[in-house]
């Protein structure tokens, strides 16, 4: 359980839908509790992006394959905890893996059992030393099922596909709140229903709807998790 281990060595996993605020509790979280942060969304995007630019098929599990077998991936130790990049195979791909094309396609990609095998591996090598972060669909259920915590965040799809809007609007994409909203049912849809890995809540996990709450009242409610065990 949290209590007995030691806040630096904690393993906390944070699943939920896209736009359910977990990147940015996860970030916060990490950043209050001095603890490394992996976004795992990020290696699907960034394996999506490698088959787009090689003209792989994103359901090609073979060409695929043979792309993450020769694929790095890197979360160097953020200066500005809030902005963690991500580096393929040397090169700082944070704000390409964002692209509309990205995030079209990374659901296909995402389906693919055995690219799926091979992440979770390399996922839960990431974690192997604790004093972690790490946020995704399946990170309770399958990669890390022994974490300390497990939360899983939802929100209403409106505020999802606002929150992302806002994101993509920040960060110079193109971007319109109707395109993004089917995007995100789609997505959802394909996450829930894939047989390997599937989003879903682990039984152990406490869920926390974030719709009308603020980043700030969500990491709050985790560290008290933290602190104090999930009965306190
Ligand atoms: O969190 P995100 O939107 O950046 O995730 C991108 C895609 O990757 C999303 O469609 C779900 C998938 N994904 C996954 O299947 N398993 C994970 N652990 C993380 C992301």
């Amino acid at each position: 359980m949290a209590e007995k281990r030691k806040a630096k060595d904690l393993v906390i996993a944070i699943d939920g839908p896209a736009g359910a605020g977990k990147s940015t509790i996860a970030k916060l979280v990490a950043a209050r509790l001095g603890l490394r942060y992996i976004d795992t969304g990020a290696m699907y995007r960034a394996l999506t992006l490698k088959a787009l630019r090689a003209g792989v098929d994103c359901a090609d599990a073979g060409g695929l394959m043979e792309l993450l077998a020769q694929s790095r991936f890197e979360f160097p130790v953020a200066k500005e905890p809030e902005n963690p990049a991500v580096l393929l195979d040397g090169e700082d791909v944070s704000t390409l893996i964002r692209l509309p094309e990205v995030s079209q396609e990374v659901s296909r990609v995402a389906m693919v059992p055995e690219v799926r095998r091979e992440l979770v591996h390399i996922q839960r090598e990431l974690a192997a030393g604790g004093g972690i972060v790490m946020d995704g669909r399946d990170i309770g259920t399958v990669v890390l099922p022994e974490a300390d915590i497990k939360v899983f965040l939802t929100a209403s799809l409106e505020e999802r596909a606002r929150r992302r809007y806002l994101e993509m609007r920040q960060k110079g994409l193109p971007a319109t709140l109707e395109e993004i909203k089917k995007q995100i049912a789609t997505r959802d849809k394909l996450d829930r229903e894939r047989e390997v890995g599937p989003l879903q809540a682990a039984p152990d996990a406490i869920c926390i709807d974030t719709t009308a709450l603020s980043p700030e009242e969500v990491v709050d409610k985790i560290i008290q998790l933290c602190t104090e065990g999930r009965e306190g």
